[in-house]
C-alpha cells in the first residue's frame, strides 16, 4: 500500500507542477487511478469498480466516424481583417467597416483518403473557414484548386466511389476505377489539368492558394445582387511539390503539412492570406462563352477583375485536436446576412450534404460543440435531442403565440428575391454552354515548360497504369480536344496515336 502510494504520488508530482485530484466524469475524487478492484490480491474484479467500467467505456467510444471526404486534416485560429466598407455590395456585417476584426478558425484537408494517409498525395486540398461575425457564423468552405470535376450534385458519391478503393479488393486509390468514371465526363478535363501539374501537390498547407470555386451572390440591403467569386492569395510564397519531392517526403514523414503549420505558428511566424473577390452581374453572364455558374470554370482574370476584400492571420494552434478540429464542422450552407448560394448546380447539392452529415457524425446538435459556436448568443425554439446543452429558459417555445414571443424574425433578413421568365419549367438536363475544354487548353498553355513536362510525366504515368486502353483513348481525346500538343504528348507518352482516339473526338 505504502509502495503504491509513493508511486502515485510521484505520477502526480512530476506530471502536474499543482496537482488536481483526478475525478470521475460525474467530479467525484478518484482514489486510485492505477489498481482495479479485486477479490484480494489475484482474485476477480468487481463489476462495482465505477470508475473501470466509466474509464472503459469512455475508451470504447473514443471513436466518431470519420469525414466521408476531407478526412484528413489541420486547424487553426486567427483573425480576419476587413480592406474596405463593402456595404454598397453585400449586407455581411464583417464587410461593411475597413479595419474591422472577426475571429475565425480553419481548417485544412486533403479529400479522397482515410485519415491516417500521407499528406502527400496528388489530391486537391481543402481550404475551410468559419468566420465566426456578429451575425452568425460565415463558412467559406473552398479548395487549392479554382475549379471542380463535375458540375452537378447527383454525381458526387459516385465521383468519390471511384476515387475511394475497390470494394473488393480494398486496395487504394485505383487509376483504373478513376479513370473509367472520368473517360464518361468531358467537363472534368479541366480539373484533372490542374491536379495532374504539381498545383496537385502543395508544399505544405501554408503555401498554398485557397479558392471558394463557386459562385456565391452578395446581395446589399436594397436587394442588390452582385455575384462574386473568392480567392485566398498566400502572403507567403505559393509553393508545389514535384512528384519526386513528394515521394521523397513521404518516405519519412506522412503529416509535414500538419507539422509545418503547427510548428509555424508555435515560432511566432504567422501565416496570412489575402482574400480577393471578383464579382460579376447576372446581366454579363451573357458576354462569356461559358456558364458564370458553372464550377469547372474559372472566370478570366483579365475579363473580370479582382478586388481585395481583407487579410487573414493564422495565429494559434488548437489545444485539442479532437475537440477543436476533428469536431469541427463547416458546411456551404452556413451563410449570413448578404451572402447567398448561387444557381451553381454542384453548390446547391452540397447545401444539403454538409449539416446532414454532420448530424450523422456529431449528433444534430454539433452547432453547440464549442470550435462551432457562434460568438452571438442563438435564439430559436428549435430543442432537445443529443447533448442538447444551450440552456433554453421561458414556457414559450413557440410561435405564434397570443403572450409576447421571447424571440421574433425581423424582416430585413429575408432573402433576396429571384424572377425566373415566364413559362419557365421544371427540367433535368445539362447545363446551357457545357465550353468543356477551351479552359483546359488555356491552362496548359498558360503552364511554364517546366510545369508542362510534369503535367505529361504525371498525367501519362497515371494513364499507363489503366489497363483497358479504351479508356485511355477517350481520356487522351478529352486532352486532344483542349488543346492539340497537350494531346499529342499524352499519345506520346502512352504509345497510341491520333488514329487511335480520333473516333472520340467530336
Ligand atoms: C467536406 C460533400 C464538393 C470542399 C465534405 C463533407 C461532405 C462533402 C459530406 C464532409 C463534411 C463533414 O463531415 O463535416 C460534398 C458534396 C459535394 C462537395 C456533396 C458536391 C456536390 C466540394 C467542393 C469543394 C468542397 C466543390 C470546394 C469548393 C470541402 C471541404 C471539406 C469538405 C474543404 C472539409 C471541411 C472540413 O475541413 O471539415 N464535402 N462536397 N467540397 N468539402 Fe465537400
Amino acid at each position: 500500500m505504502l509502495q503504491k502510494t509513493l508511486t502515485l504520488g510521484l505520477v502526480l508530482a512530476t506530471t502536474f507542477s499543482f496537482a488536481q485530484t483526478l475525478t470521475t466524469n460525474s467530479g467525484a475524487p478518484v482514489g486510485d487511478n492505477q489498481n482495479s478492484k479485486t477479490i484480494g490480491n489475484n482474485g476477480q474484479v468487481l463489476l462495482e469498480d465505477m470508475h473501470l467500467i466509466e474509464k472503459l467505456a469512455a475508451f470504447d467510444r473514443e471513436k466518431i466516424p470519420e469525414r466521408v471526404v476531407h478526412a484528413r486534416g489541420a486547424g487553426a485560429f486567427g483573425e480576419f481583417v476587413a480592406t474596405k466598407d463593402f456595404s454598397d455590395v453585400t449586407m455581411a456585417d464583417f464587410l461593411n467597416q475597413a479595419g474591422k476584426k472577426t475571429p475565425l478558425f480553419v481548417r485544412f484537408s486533403t479529400v479522397t483518403h482515410q485519415q491516417g494517409s500521407p499528406e502527400t498525395y496528388r489530391d486537391p486540398r481543402g481550404f475551410a473557414v468559419k468566420f465566426y461575425t456578429q451575425q452568425g457564423n460565415y463558412d467559406l468552405v473552398g479548395n487549392n484548386l479554382p475549379v471542380f470535376f463535375i458540375r452537378d450534385a447527383i454525381k458526387f458519391p459516385d465521383m468519390v466511389h471511384a476515387f475511394h478503393p475497390s470494394p473488393v479488393t480494398n486496395g487504394a486509390s485505383d487509376p483504373n476505377r478513376v479513370f473509367d468514371f472520368f473517360s464518361n465526363l468531358p467537363e472534368s478535363t479541366h480539373m484533372l489539368s490542374w491536379l495532374f501539374s504539381d498545383y496537385g501537390t502543395p508544399a505544405n498547407y501554408r503555401q498554398m492558394e485557397g479558392n471558394g470555386v463557386h459562385a456565391y451572390k452578395w446581395v446589399n440591403d436594397k436587394g442588390e445582387v452582385t455575384y462574386v467569386k473568392y480567392k485566398w492569395v498566400p502572403q507567403q510564397e505559393a509553393k508545389n511539390l514535384t512528384a519526386e519531392d513528394a515521394a521523397k517526403i513521404q518516405s519519412t514523414a506522412i503529416e509535414h503539412a500538419t507539422l509545418d503549420l503547427r510548428n509555424e505558428i508555435e515560432k511566432g511566424n504567422f501565416p496570412k492570406w489575402d482574400l480577393y473577390v471578383q464579382m460579376m452581374k447576372k446581366a454579363d453572364f451573357d458576354k462569356f462563352d461559358f456558364n458564370p455558374v458553372d464550377v469547372t470554370k474559372i472566370w478570366p482574370a483579365d475579363e473580370v477583375a479582382s478586388v481585395k476584400v481583407g487579410t487573414m492571420t493564422l495565429n494559434r494552434n488548437p489545444d485539442n485536436y479532437f475537440q477543436q478540429v476533428e469536431q469541427a464542422a463547416f458546411s456551404p450552407g452556413t451563410l449570413v446576412p448578404g451572402i447567398e448560394p448561387s444557381e451553381d448546380k454542384l453548390l446547391q447539392g452540397r447545401l444539403f450534404s454538409y449539416s446532414d452529415t454532420q448530424r450523422h457524425r456529431l449528433t444534430g446538435n454539433f452547432q453547440q460543440i464549442p470550435v462551432n459556436q457562434p460568438i452571438v448568443k442563438v435564439a430559436n425554439y428549435n430543442k432537445d435531442g443529443y447533448m442538447s446543452t444551450r440552456l433554453q429558459k421561458g414556457d414559450v417555445n413557440y410561435q405564434p403565440s397570443t403572450n409576447l414571443p421571447a424571440v421574433k424574425e425581423d424582416e430585413k433578413f429575408e432573402y433576396s428575391k429571384s424572377v425566373f421568365a415566364a413559362g419557365t419549367t421544371t427540367v433535368q438536363n445539362v447545363i446551357d454552354k457545357q465550353n468543356n475544354f477551351q479552359q483546359a487548353g488555356e491552362l496548359y498553355n498558360s503552364f511554364s515548360k517546366k510545369d508542362q513536362d510534369n503535367l505529361i510525366k504525371n498525367l501519362g504515368g497515371a494513364l499507363n497504369a489503366v489497363h483497358n486502353k479504351l479508356i485511355v483513348k477517350k481520356m487522351i481525346a478529352h486532352f486532344y480536344q483542349a488543346d492539340k500538343e497537350y494531346g499529342n504528348r499524352l499519345l506520346k507518352a502512352t504509345k497510341l496515336t491520333f488514329d487511335d482516339v480520333k473516333e472520340f473526338i467530336k
